[in-house]
């Protein structure tokens, strides 16, 4: 709901908040309140400003009224020159060299139309749109700044588009999507940062006089800096609290900064990252910024992650996949890299079809002659000594056997040692004086050249035409570095940008052409993992780390700003490949349990013992792929300060729920448990039941020895190489009724955890280092 009240007052209205502005008399937009909803009335005074004795060295906005310092007030937009001396949303250049700027109230109307942003993705769906129209007379430009209610996910999103009106050109240094100024407060600050195979890690920022800030230059939205964010209020946790959550629909260079200025205001801004951006605007052509994502919760920061997983799922993933449930997929990368060949190929294929997979995908290494990743890119013709029948044939094949076929590509990328790059050495991004600096011995293709554009869009047209494929993985594995364009008209301060706009133009054109084909982006896993590419592929892999331990902190980090349904999680083989770690199978699957599930690695090479295990995984996966791909996802505790966290995932009718119960390092001796739940139907009685799990004795040690008259020798024993291929020792089995009302407040209390003078089969509670459970709650049926 949106209510335009007296005094040019707006107010804002989600299912659970309120975000209330106004047209200052002078002309600029006063930021009044963002927070738990609140009823509209016809009087709003009691939240203006107070100003009336002014302030001494402030510089007033105007000598008409020197009590008002923009420094002071809470402001929804702000540029250099009236007395801001906080950091500006908009910085521009006039044709005469001068960067003052004052633009001021003119129109404000609502609509239930959702203006679309020239050459972006944004969301969509049911929502009203308050555009705020602003001019500066002098310049000669007018600024527009959207406002787009989605009252069922508590989301607001914002823009801004700045039309040229004068007859000179403007120079747009810097355009943010939004600035939100709060009130004074307590606020920390939680970004969401690593690197490759270690994306997304939880960091909260004590937010002081100063600016906090953190973005990405690397030409993507980057694993270094996810453009999701938090800001928590007091003592806020992740299940009370009060807390705002931010993001941005780009998948390229942003920036997100926290100000708190020396008067106490907090501002809040995200963007364009302004390095090296300087745009170029005509007169009468209009620059639109990516579109900002807002929320607010006092239901902790677990309430502000459901606001934003319920806004990705409804209006941000759209077409076919967006609802549906998604297959269970194995993939060759980890189990052949770039060694294979059609029989090794069909040989993982028919065990993956045997353990009850859906989709096989074949990874990087079937095009040119990419036997390592020193060339070919670019030269998508499939290496018929690698599949003599071709992927066409290849794809039969694998439909034969039941299961959907699915084929890996990059297309952003080139090759030095590639057809394409020696027919065009122009289209790789490279200055014409230094020597390019690699990426994965690879180069990336200018997407700023709508000959190049063309060429992307042509050539996967092609190769998805090559077979019957039903799904895609868009890899892209390095950052830009030597930026520069060799097409005539380049401006080097429109590069990056342009780069994001020409690769939205080619997920636009191929997802429309092919749009039953499930896309799956990833970008060395989650170095592209934002709302700008969930707009066109509905999930991403979520990391090239398949290490459990590791996943549970990449994935608890993800799960702030993100759904299950968009992160793909697969099982591994052990140690991992990322840190050498070892893990068992059964704990492998609960990680990846919580989201899109998949296993990649030789499933040829399994043990009888892991066969056995998987097979019963899949099979409970299938059982209840919907709660675990679409249900209300809830964080308990918080792995990154606490040795056990669990992740809660419930179906909207609180009807079930599953909790992951994950420990990092097993404790000796420590007595009772106790588990708690969240999020279900007080009203509702719940039966809990434990996810059967296997163990072999090789978990146990010499306690198999304990009760047997003759020991066995663990060391060079055939007969125990043989009991521990066969004996599945079960784990515990937790069978109550117990009320929502008490799974909430008591909990309960599991079977004790293992202790050394009292091992009971199927009774103890085996934990290991970095090992886990899952509970599931089905309402009790009369
Ligand atoms: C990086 C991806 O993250 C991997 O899963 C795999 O597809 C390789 N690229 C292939 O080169």
């Amino acid at each position: 709901m949106i209510y335009c009240n007296k005094d040019n007052v707006f107010h804002l209205q989600t299912k659970d908040t309120s975000y209330i502005l106004r047209a200052l008399p002078s002309g600029q937009l006063e930021s009044m309140y963002y927070g738990k909803r609140i009823r509209n009335r016809d009087d709003f005074t009691f939240l203006y400003d107070k100003h009336e004795c002014g302030y001494s060295n402030a510089s007033p906005r105007s000598q008409k009224d020197t009590s008002l310092s923009l420094d002071h007030i809470a402001l929804e937009y702000s540029a250099y020159g009236k007395g801001d001396y906080r950091l500006p949303a908009m910085d521009v250049l006039a044709a005469d060299d001068n960067f003052t700027t004052d633009f001021l109230f003119s129109t404000a109307t609502v609509s239930d139309y959702k203006p679309e942003l020239h050459g972006l993705p944004s969301s969509y769906g049911e929502s009203k749109t308050l555009t705020v129209i602003l001019e500066d007379k002098i310049l000669g430009a007018e600024l527009q700044l959207f406002y787009t209610v989605f009252e069922d996910c508590n989301v607001i999103t914002r823009a801004a588009r700045l039309l040229n009106k004068s007859k000179n050109p403007i120079h747009i240094k810097e355009l943010m999507s939004m600035q939100l100024d709060l009130q004074r407060g307590d606020y920390t600050m939680l970004t969401f940062d690593g690197a490759w195979i270690r994306e997304r890690y939880k960091h909260e920022h004590k937010l002081l006089p100063g600016v906090t800030s953190f973005g990405s230059i690397s030409g993507a939205s980057s694993n270094r800096h996810n453009p999701f964010f938090a800001v928590k209020v007091g003592s806020c946790d992740e299940l009370q609290g009060e807390c705002y959550g931010f993001n941005l629909v780009y998948s390229g260079n942003h920036i997100a900064r926290a100000e708190v200025s020396t008067h106490g205001l907090l501002r809040i801004q995200n963007g364009i990252n302004p390095f090296e951006f300087d745009w170029l605007l005509e007169p009468d052509k209009s620059f639109d910024t990516p579109e900002s994502v807002l929320t607010f919760s006092d239901k902790g920061l677990n309430g502000m992650s459901q606001n934003m997983h319920l806004f990705v799922k409804e209006h941000i993933v759209r077409g076919f996949w967006k609802n549906k449930e998604r297959p269970i997929l194995v993939n060759n990368w980890e189990a052949t890299y770039f060694n294979f060949n059609e029989k090794k190929i069909l040989g993982i294929a028919q065990e993956a079809k045997d353990l009850g997979a859906e989709l096989f995908v074949l990874d990087d290494g079937w095009f040119g002659k990419r036997n390592n990743d020193k060339c070919s890119l670019g030269d998508w013709v499939v290496n018929k000594k690698k599949l003599p029948s071709g992927i066409d044939g290849l794809a039969k094949k694998i439909n034969a056997m039941g299961l959907k076929f699915g084929l890996w590509v990059e297309p952003e990328m080139v090759s030095p040692d590639s057809d394409l790059y020696r027919a065009h050495p122009n289209w790789a991004i490279k200055t014409d004086t230094y020597e390019p600096t690699q990426g994965r011995n690879q180069l990336v293709l200018d997407l700023t050249n709508p000959d190049v554009v063309e060429y992307i869009i042509n050539a996967m047209t092609d190769v998805f035409r090559y077979g019957h494929i039903e799904y895609i993985k868009w890899d892209y594995n390095r950052q830009l570095s030597d930026v520069f364009s060799h097409r005539k008209d380049a401006r080097s301060g429109e590069f990056f940008h342009r780069f994001i706009l020409g690769l939205y133009e080619i997920w636009g054109a191929l997802t429309e052409k092919f749009p039953e084909i499930l896309f799956e982006s990833c970008s060395s896993g989650g170095n592209r993992f934002d709302l700008g590419s969930f707009c066109y592929l509905p999930q991403c892999w979520t990391s090239d780390d398949t290490d459990p331990l590791e996943r549970i902190y990449i994935q608890s980090g993800t799960s702030y700003g993100y759904p299950q349904s968009v992160m793909t999680m697969h099982v591994a083989c052990t140690p991992s490949f990322a840190c050498l770690r070892q893990s068992g199978i059964e704990h492998r699957f609960n990680v990846s349990a919580f989201g899109l599930l998949g296993y990649e690695l030789d499933v040829t090479t399994l043990s009888k013992f892991d066969k056995a295990a998987v097979k019963k995984q899949i099979e409970f996966y299938k059982q209840h792929r919907r709660l675990l791909q679409f249900g209300e996802f809830s964080r308990i505790g918080d792995f990154f300060t606490d040795n056990i966290c669990k992740w809660q995932i419930t179906s909207p009718d609180k009807s079930e729920s599953m909790m992951g119960y994950f420990i990092n390092r097993t404790i000796p001796n420590w007595g009772n448990d106790v588990i708690r739940f969240t999020d279900l139907d007080a009203e509702k009685d719940y039966d809990i039941s434990t996810r059967v799990q296997l163990f072999s004795i090789r978990n146990i040690g010499e306690i198999i020895n304990t009760p047997l008259p003759k020991k066995i020798d663990l060391e060079e024993s055939k007969l125990y190489d043989f009991l521990a291929e066969t004996v599945k020792l079960r784990c515990e089995k937790e069978n109550y009724t117990i009320g929502g009302d008490a799974l909430m407040a008591s909990g309960f209390k599991p079977h004790q955890p293992f202790v050394l003078s009292g091992y009971k089969p199927g009774v103890s509670r085996i934990l290991l280092d970095t090992d886990s459970r899952m509970y599931y709650l089905k309402e009790k049926s009369e």
